[in-house]
């Protein structure tokens, strides 16, 4: 049992599918004494994840969900349900974890996960969206923290920053520009939720 009993810290529980930065962003706020709480676990899809590795550098236990050893979607959306019962902290984070939740997991946490994307939502959902953004020929893209509701990048707005797109940028140096802003607003979603001072309101996020 690692559940909210006997629990004398706030909890984050971090969901990541690969490479991890965000994850590091939020194991070294943490560190840092940034935001009131420890993170509690990560959990992944990928047997393969770099995050894997810096969890187990920073001592935070790794629950591996390996997809591909699931027998369908829906066996492993039920794991994946029960773990997150299972551990049942103050908050989840989506940083780089890369498939839908389902519904279930959804209404099970309502405004109790968050999801970090790199785009402006509603512009550039989904996969790719720094590649997106430049494709379209916007001149300006950015980041999002947002809650996560039942569709893809389409929940309640936390923070958001502005990066303006450079005349030399291709896909690859405008996504390493908006990563860095990433890994600020994530962490201080973060600090802005466990400190208590995020509320919603339909679509409306308030901070004060
Ligand atoms: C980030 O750009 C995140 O916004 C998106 O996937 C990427 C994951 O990067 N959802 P990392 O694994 O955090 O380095």
């Amino acid at each position: 049992m690692y559940g909210k009993e006997a629990r004398s810290k706030q909890e984050i529980v971090v969901l990541a599918s690969g490479r991890g930065s965000n994850f590091q962003a939020l194991i070294d706020a943490g560190q840092a004494g940034y935001f009131p709480g420890i993170i509690a676990r990560l959990i992944t899809d990928n047997p393969d994840a770099h995050a894997i590795r810096r969890a187990k550098d920073a001592g935070i236990p790794v629950s591996v969900l390996d997809f591909a050893s699931f027998p369908d979607r829906a066996a492993y959306e039920a794991a994946l349900v029960l773990e997150m019962e299972e551990c049942d902290p103050e908050l989840f984070v989506l940083a780089g974890y890369m498939r839908i939740l389902p519904e279930a997991i959804v209404r099970t946490f309502p405004g109790r996960i968050i999801n970090i994307h790199p785009a402006l939502l509603p512009s550039f959902p989904g996969l790719r969206a720094p590649r997106q953004a430049f494709e379209y020929g916007v001149k300006v893209s950015g980041c999002t923290v947002h809650f996560v509701d039942e569709g893809t990048d389409t929940g309640p707005i936390v923070i958001q920053r502005c990066i303006p797109v450079e005349e030399d940028d291709d896909e690859e140096s405008l996504a390493a520009r908006i990563l860095v802003e990433e890994h600020r607003i994530l962490a201080e979603a973060v600090r802005l939720f466990l400190e208590g001072r995020i509320r919603m309101a339909g679509r409306w996020v308030g901070i004060r």
